[in-house]
Parts: structure tokens; sequence; C-alpha cells
């Protein structure tokens, strides 16, 4: 019996008890010595503390499913001309000016019959409302806080066109997919411009249909949905989808007369092409390559943005998109000749992250960006940048 108390008192058991507890408690948080003490590492920081446009997309990246954030983040095919609309950044280097009185620096512009603050635009996306629950209408109500910058409304917005108007007071345009029968575009048109868009910008571009990155992440259903979508009917034999092989310059004199404001075209990215949409009654042209989700192994925009620049020669403005991610992007794209920067993902990844307050932010670190390279190059207005401004070397 002796035996027996003793084994109750000092045995196994007793001992696994206490062991088990002590193991519980130096595994838990509830004992402050044993907090993680890199754990600053792994939350989220705040709005307050981002400082570049990069900071939003680890953000969005941890509050979107996967399959949203890669919509916006991939690009078409093996990605060659995302990765280039980055790159190219790197082959144009700033040549400062010194002693340039740059006290004050102007920023504001006009294109199109708009006037902006800051040479800024936010691009045509589709589908905001999966990135924020107030969707395209938050977007506006971020741009308009960002002194005014100018918001394209996407042809394939989540919300109609009227509801994001009277969300916020700023400058919108709207863009346009067209349809292949000319008066199936009048509703759209109508629509956009009776809630206030001041310029139409038609995307003629053929984007592609296919991003392998979805088959990678296993949107197996999705993408063999897109692919059928995309190749059955409409005359249209490869993975372009069918309703935008038809498009041809006739478009623009389909549309022209429905349309009261400057009509713009997107997804210019050669000088014949250019000098077509002038000749063709287009007022304005956006040099874009889809942000490489269109066709891959095209040139980033940066590097075809000047020989376009020549070939319009003054007639109409050049605006810019692809790859640009800070306010020293937009001073290069500038200093080639364009009249204004337009940002995609970057507002994008500023929504998801923190809504109308992110789009803001990120709009205003741009902005903040483009007003500290214009001092340090020595260039206080827009007027003052031109191409003595850049070094450039291609690959
Ligand atoms: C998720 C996503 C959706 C887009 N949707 C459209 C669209 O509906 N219409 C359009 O003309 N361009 C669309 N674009 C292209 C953008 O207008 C713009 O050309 C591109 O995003 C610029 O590149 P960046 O994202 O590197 O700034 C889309 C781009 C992204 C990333």
């Amino acid at each position: 019996m002796d035996k027996l108390i003793h084994h109750w008192g000092n045995g196994l058991t007793r001992r696994h008890a206490f062991k088990g507890l002590a193991g519980f408690l130096a595994g838990s948080t509830l004992l402050h010595g044993q907090q993680d003490v890199f754990r600053d590492h792994s939350r989220s920081p705040g709005l307050a503390e981002l400082t570049s446009s990069f900071d939003f997309e680890p953000i969005a990246y941890a509050k979107l499913p996967r399959g949203v954030f890669n919509y916006t983040a991939y690009g078409s095919g093996g990605e060659f001309t995302l990765r280039r609309n980055r790159a190219a950044f790197d082959w144009v280097q700033l040549v400062p000016r010194g002693l340039a009185g740059v006290t004050a620096i102007d920023t504001s512009t006009e294109v199109c019959g708009t006037k902006m603050a800051f040479p800024i635009m936010v691009a045509p996306t589709a589908a905001h409302v999966a990135l924020f629950p107030e969707g395209e209408a938050a977007t506006h109500v971020g741009c308009t806080n960002a002194s005014d910058t100018p918001m394209i409304i996407s042809a394939n917005a989540s919300l109609p066109v009227d509801k994001i108007a009277e969300s916020a007071s700023g400058p919108l345009w709207y863009q346009l997919y067209p349809r292949q029968q000319p008066e199936a575009n009048r509703p759209l048109l109508e629509t956009a411009q009776q809630a206030g868009c001041q310029a139409i910008v038609v995307t003629v571009d053929q984007q592609a249909a296919y991003y392998e990155r979805r088959l990678h992440d296993r949107h197996l259903l999705n993408s063999a949905t897109r692919a059928r979508r995309a190749t059955r009917g409409a005359g249209s034999p490869y993975r372009i989808a069918g309703f935008r092989s038809w498009y041809d310059w006739k478009l623009f004199h389909d549309l022209r007369p429905m349309i009261q404001v400057p009509m713009l075209a997107k997804g210019v990215l050669t000088a014949e092409d250019a000098r077509l949409c002038v000749e063709h009654g287009v007022e304005g042209i956006v040099v874009s390559n889809h942000g490489g989700r269109a066709l891959d192994h095209s040139p980033s925009s940066l590097e075809v943005l000047p020989e376009i620049v020549d070939a319009v020669a003054g007639r109409i403005p050049v605006i810019v998109d692809s790859g640009f991610r800070r306010g020293s992007d937009v001073l290069k794209a500038l200093a080639l000749g364009a009249s204004a920067v337009c940002f995609g993902r970057a507002p994008r990844y500023g929504l998801a992250s923190f809504g109308a307050d992110g789009v803001q932010k990120v709009l205003e670190i741009l902005q903040g960006e483009l007003v500290l390279a214009m001092a340090q190059t020595g260039r206080p207005n827009l007027a003052s940048i031109d191409s003595s401004l850049v070094r450039t070397d291609f690959a």
C-alpha cells in the first residue's frame, strides 16, 4: 500500500500532467515572455505607414481571395510584356539640372479639355466590387479626394455609370468596348455622357482571353469556360475573343456622331496606327499594352512612346499606361512626350487594401513622388519638361 501511495504521489501520471501544463504555458501567448518578438512582421501595416504604391500590393494579396488577386496581378501568356513594362523604367535615367529655382512646383495641366492638378489619371479597369464592396463608387471618392484625379470608368464596371457618377464630384471619362452593330453602342455612350463623362476612350487592343497563371492556380473550371467562350462563335478561329476581332478603322466613323466629347483610342503601340488614329478623327491616344494583358511579347509602352509622339507631332495628346508605379515613372513618360499617365493596378491595390482611403493614398503618394522628382531634376512646371531630362538605353 505504501508503495502504491508513493506511486500516486510521485508517479508518472502526475508528473505527466505537470509536464503537459508547463508545455501548454510555454507555447501559449498568454505568457508575455513567449510572445513572438518578431510579431510586427506578420501584421498588416496601417495606411499611414505606407510609403510607395508597391506597399499596397501585399496588403491586397492578404485581403483578397487568391483568384481575385490574380485577376488583377497577372498578365497574358508567359508574362514577358508584364515584366518588360516594369523593366523599361530601368532603361531611362533622369538627368538633373541644378540652380533651377524650384521652390514652387506646378504640375497642373489640361488634357482633352479636362483640367488636372497632376498629369495622373486612373485607367479603366473592370469589376471593382470584387476588390471592395463599394466598388467603383469608392474609387471615384478616392480619386476626387486626391485633388480631383480623373477616373476612366471601365465598360466592365461592376456598378452603373450614373451610380458611380453620383458618388463624388471629380472628373470622369468613360471607356467603351465597342459593339459590332454601331447602334448597340448608342445607349452606352448616351448613358455615359448624360452622367457627365467628359471623354470617351475606345479600347482597341486585342485582349487575350487566356491567362496561364489562372491555370497554375488550378482555376481549371474557370479557364476552361473562358477558353470555350473565347473560341466559340463570332468567327474566331483562335483565342482572341470573337467579339473583338472584327475591329477596323470604320469603327471611329460610326461612333463619332454619337460622341459629343473628345474621342480617344486606347491600345495603340505603333507610329503607323497613331498616324491612322489622327486621320480617322481620333482626338487622343492612350499608348497601352493593357498592362501586359493583351499580346504577350509586345513592347513596353514606354519604349514605343517616343516614336508615337513623333508620329502624332503634337496634333493630339498622347496618354500612356502599363507598368507605371512611381511618380518618377510619370516624369520619365512626360520627358518622352506624354501628356499624362494612367494607372491601372496601383489604385486597384489601394482600393482592395483600404477602400476609398487607399485609392486616395496611392494617388497622393504618386503625386508627391512626381513633385519630388520634378524638384530634384530642376523642372518647376510641365512646360519645362523635355527630352533633355532623360537618357534612354532601351534594351
Ligand atoms: C484587372 C484589370 C482589369 C482591366 N480592365 C480593363 C477594362 O475593362 N478596359 C480597358 O480598357 N482596360 C482594362 N485594363 C487595362 C488598364 O486600363 C490599363 O491599360 C492597365 O492596367 C495599365 O497597366 P498597369 O496596371 O500596369 O498600370 C484592365 C487592367 C487590369 C489590371
